[in-house]
């Protein structure tokens, strides 16, 4: 048998090797004989243009290249039928899972229903865990999954018919199932929620989410744009930091209302629609109340205040309002307003019951269970407040701004009776280091109600609690309380107080000394988490430009 090679015109594969149509290689046409016997081969030689007989040296080339083509076929043959082995055996298993029945054993002891964080006290004992499926991974014949339900994360294995169900192939993150199982404890050295792990010897499936693009960590990618993640808040919250926040967020609340109360103060809610100002017409939200111009409250300080007579003193946990144009990391449109009002006490009695409210505040969210972790998992470095608080008069803060060289908002000198901004307050709270009592503000920076201090008749009886990394977190004062002042405050401020009849009323009918303050939720949050923003520290934050979801 005779082959024909041009290496120049002729092709391996397509080729025939016939003078017409020869192969390209040598190798080649060796490997394509497909009898024993060595085939003859005849290469095209350009400057003779004729066909000439392989030269010794060459034929020797070509068997080692005819060795190599033979080794490399063997090789691909030998994986397609690998492959077609592991199909095979994909195909059966599937069919294997597909038809594996997850049924509960009948003969085990009854499954107790139990929330995950009560199944960590349940060593030994057979339960039934209803929640959202946080975490999954695989390996080939074990399953894990940690479930969450708000109240803890419970780490639980499936194995044997469990774990290669196709029913289980198919779970996905953030399902909803019921898991039944053993609680065990973890083997030493291990660590996970509670010290136990759960050993599902049955499943149910609650709700299946989706996979593929919809899949919820496709929706929520970490690293994506923050304003993505707040349309898709409902759930980003489900996830660990913010979820955490969020508990400290409940015990805040909860801790607050027991100081109160061992403060002897009585809650109460006062409406959030009004028609009176509180803080500066610039940040009222109006609305069109049946046809009269009304606003969503700014502060329900006033309402506070004619409480007294009736209940004494009286705190509110409410939502405010401010129009804020500006885009900071401290503002919002609508936050939580803790605020309270005392009656029968002096400025320094205010500064005191400040301090305390804000350290014991603190204390009970460090004691609680679930809170006191997650502060310290959120915020390692965090120190509870002790008081006495530093306490700085403004004027003694604005010389302090000018020995460290901190300009104003002009980028000017600070001057006595100017705002102090953001972020000059920012940069003297975080030198400083330490909370904060900054006292007694000028008038004209502070809002109509607030009186003049009898030693200096340019300051007022004012404080705003700085804390570091946040700023100002507390803003309070002690109220005029005599009609003449009050009305002449308004003037100031050019509010006509006819629509504070109500509140000018509390100056006639037996007026007393009183003071009050409000502390914004989410920025006490912001400093005791260590936030970035008071965005990370709100359910659905609202800013200029966001009101959904
Ligand atoms: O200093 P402010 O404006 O004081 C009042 O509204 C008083 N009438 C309260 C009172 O005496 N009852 O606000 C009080 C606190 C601030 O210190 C700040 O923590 C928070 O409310 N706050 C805000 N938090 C988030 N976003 C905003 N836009 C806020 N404005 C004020």
């Amino acid at each position: 048998m005779s082959f024909y090679i041009n290496e120049k015109t002729g092709a391996d594969e397509a080729g025939a090797g016939t003078q017409e149509k020869p192969f390209q290689t040598p190798a080649f046409a060796l490997y394509s004989a497909e009898t024993d016997a060595e085939p003859k081969l005849f290469v095209f030689k350009e400057a003779d243009n004729e066909y000439q007989e392989i030269s010794a040296s060459a034929l020797k080339k070509a068997r080692k290249g005819c060795d190599g083509l033979k080794k490399k076929a063997a090789k691909a043959k030998e994986q397609e039928l690998k492959k077609q082995q592991q199909q095979a055996d994909n195909a059966a298993k599937q069919m294997a899972a597909l038809n594996i029945k997850i049924e509960e054993d009948k003969a085990l002891p009854a499954a107790q229903k139990a929330r995950i964080n009560q199944s960590y006290s349940k060593v030994g004992e057979r339960v039934k865990v209803s929640g959202w499926i946080h975490r999954l991974r695989s390996n080939k014949k074990v399953v894990f999954i940690v479930l969450r339900d708000g109240s803890g994360f419970l780490q639980s294995v499936l194995t044997g018919d469990l774990a290669i169900a196709q029913q289980t192939l198919d779970l996905t993150i953030e399902s909803t199932v019921t898991l039944y199982g053993t609680v065990t404890k973890v083997p030493e050295g291990k660590s996970a929620p509670g010290g136990v792990e759960l050993v599902v010897d049955y499943y149910e499936i609650v709700g299946l989410a989706p996979s593929g693009d919809d899949a919820f960590t496709n929706k929520i990618a970490e690293g994506a744009d923050p304003s993505l993640l707040l349309d898709q808040r409902h759930l980003t919250l489900r996830g660990e930091t913010l979820s955490a926040v969020m508990k400290v967020r409940a015990s805040l609340m909860k801790s607050i209302r027991r100081v109160f109360e061992e403060e002897s103060l009585t809650e109460v809610t006062p409406p959030c629609m009004v028609q009176t100002q509180v803080e500066g017409g610039s940040t009222l939200f109006k609305l069109d109340y049946y046809g009269e111009e009304a606003y969503l409250t700014q502060s329900s300080q006033l309402y506070l205040e004619t409480c007294l007579p009736a209940l004494g003193d009286v705190y509110c946990i409410q939502e405010s309002f401010r129009a804020e144009k500006s885009h900071t990391r401290r503002h919002l449109s609508e936050y939580t307003h803790i605020e309270a009002e005392l009656a029968f006490l002096t400025f320094d009695d205010l500064l005191d019951h400040i301090e305390r409210v804000i350290c014991k505040t603190v204390q009970y969210i460090l004691e609680d269970p679930v809170a006191g972790p997650l502060v310290k998992q959120l915020n390692p470095d965090f120190v509870a407040p002790q008081y006495p608080f530093k306490r700085l008069e403004y004027k003694d803060a604005i010389e302090w701004l000018k020995e460290h060289g901190i300009k104003n908002e002009e980028g000017e000198e600070f001057q006595f009776g100017d705002d102090i901004a953001e972020a000059a307050e920012r940069k003297m709270t975080d030198t400083i280091g330490v909370p904060i009592l900054l006292t007694k503000f000028p008038a004209e920076i502070k809002s109509f109600y607030m009186p003049r201090c009898k030693d200096d008749n340019r300051v007022t009886e004012s404080v705003d609690v700085l804390m570091p990394t946040v700023g100002e977190i507390t803003g309070g004062s002690m109220r005029i309380n005599t009609e003449e002042e009050l009305l002449a405050g308004f003037k100031r401020e050019g509010i006509d107080p006819k629509a504070y009849y109500w509140f000018i009323d509390q100056r006639k009918y037996g007026t007393c000394p009183h003071g009050g303050y409000g502390l914004g939720t989410e920025r006490i949050l912001a400093w005791l988490c260590d936030r970035f923003t008071v965005r990370d520290c709100s359910l659905y934050p609202r800013f200029s430009g966001r009101c959904k979801p």
